[in-house]
């Protein structure tokens, strides 16, 4: 065995090397991954979630759900819209230094109906000369930033996720399958604790055609107390229980609830910034859109 010292010095190289890649090399990214501050509010991002929710990630572990939802946002680029806000005193100074841009601008039906997006620019380099020379002739403007992909245009998203929406998780539940939609955002699109637990029990009940398997075993079907169960379902229809019966979820499905409520990687983050719209509505029936 003349090769020895060889076969054992190309193992040891092979091995060594993926562990350095696999191992090491992330643990050197993101093993000391931290609290960020969002912008521009510098509110502490993520915080960890709710006791109850963090019971519900179990559950939404044990039953499988990732086998059909992804929870990671896939985002393609950035849109900087330049918006119009004010106009200032000069309209003659803002309209010369908006025509140095883009002749059109440079016409008087600019500065009509403000505020108004003007010009879309490729990322903040290109945008900071264009809100210079608008300040300096009086006039205000302010940048949107929006994140553009097919996520975005389902809706699934703002921004795309990043490793501090996983903070708080262990384990990580990404998922890779997108039977169902994508969920790193459900508890911003579906706020409403009682819907969460409604589409559980009868996903088609909610969402018309769906093909979600029902987690009937979650809920309880009970003879009607005196008084009724505050947490009793209010379903009606086909899915109503039989009279003098109330369906009341149990603690898993309560918890399974909180956890998806609490699902929002919504935050503008430096590494991934988007400009936040007004804050949606705290309960609704309808998805926030
Ligand atoms: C067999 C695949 C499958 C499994 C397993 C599954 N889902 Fe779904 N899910 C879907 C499909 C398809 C939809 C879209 C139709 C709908 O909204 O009901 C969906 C929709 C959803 C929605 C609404 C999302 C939205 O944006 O409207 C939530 C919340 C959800 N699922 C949670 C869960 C949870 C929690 C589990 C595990 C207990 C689970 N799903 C298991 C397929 C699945």
């Amino acid at each position: 065995m003349k090769s020895s010292a060889l076969v054992f010095l190309a193992a040891f190289i092979a091995l060594s090397a993926s562990w350095g890649g696999f191992v090491l090399a992330p643990q050197l990214q993101l093993g000391r991954a931290a609290q960020v501050k969002t912008i521009p509010a510098q509110d502490n991002y993520p915080v960890a979630r709710p006791g109850l929710a963090a019971q519900g990630a179990e559950v939404y572990r044990s039953l499988g759900c990732v086998y059909c939802h992804s929870q990671s946002v896939g985002q393609d680029g950035v849109k900087c819209e330049i918006v119009l806000t004010d106009a200032g005193t000069n309209a003659i100074a803002t309209l010369a230094a908006l025509g140095k841009f883009n002749a059109e601008l440079g016409k008087p039906t600019t500065l009509a109906l403000l505020p108004k997006a003007i010009l879309q620019v490729a990322d903040m380099n290109a945008a900071d000369p264009i809100l210079k020379a608008i300040s300096s002739a009086g006039a205000k403007a302010q940048v949107l930033v929006s994140a553009l992909g097919p996520d975005m245009a389902r809706g699934w998203g703002r921004r795309r996720t990043v490793a501090q929406d996983y903070l708080y998780d262990l384990p990580v539940q990404p998922g890779s399958r997108r039977a169902g939609p994508d969920l790193a955002n459900v508890g911003w699109r579906w706020p409403d604790a009682n819907w969460q637990l409604r589409h559980l029990y009868a996903p088609a009940a909610e969402v018309q055609g769906s093909t979600m398997p029902a987690y009937r075993f979650l809920f309880e079907l009970r003879p009607l107390g005196k008084p009724a169960a505050a947490s009793a379902l209010q379903l009606s229809g086909a899915f109503a229980p039989p009279a003098g019966f109330e369906i009341v979820p149990t603690d898993a499905a309560r918890a399974l609830a909180a956890y998806l409520v609490s699902l929002r990687a919504d935050a503008p983050l430096f590494e991934s910034p988007f400009t936040a719209p007004a804050a949606p509505a705290a309960a609704t029936n309808s998805p926030v859109k």
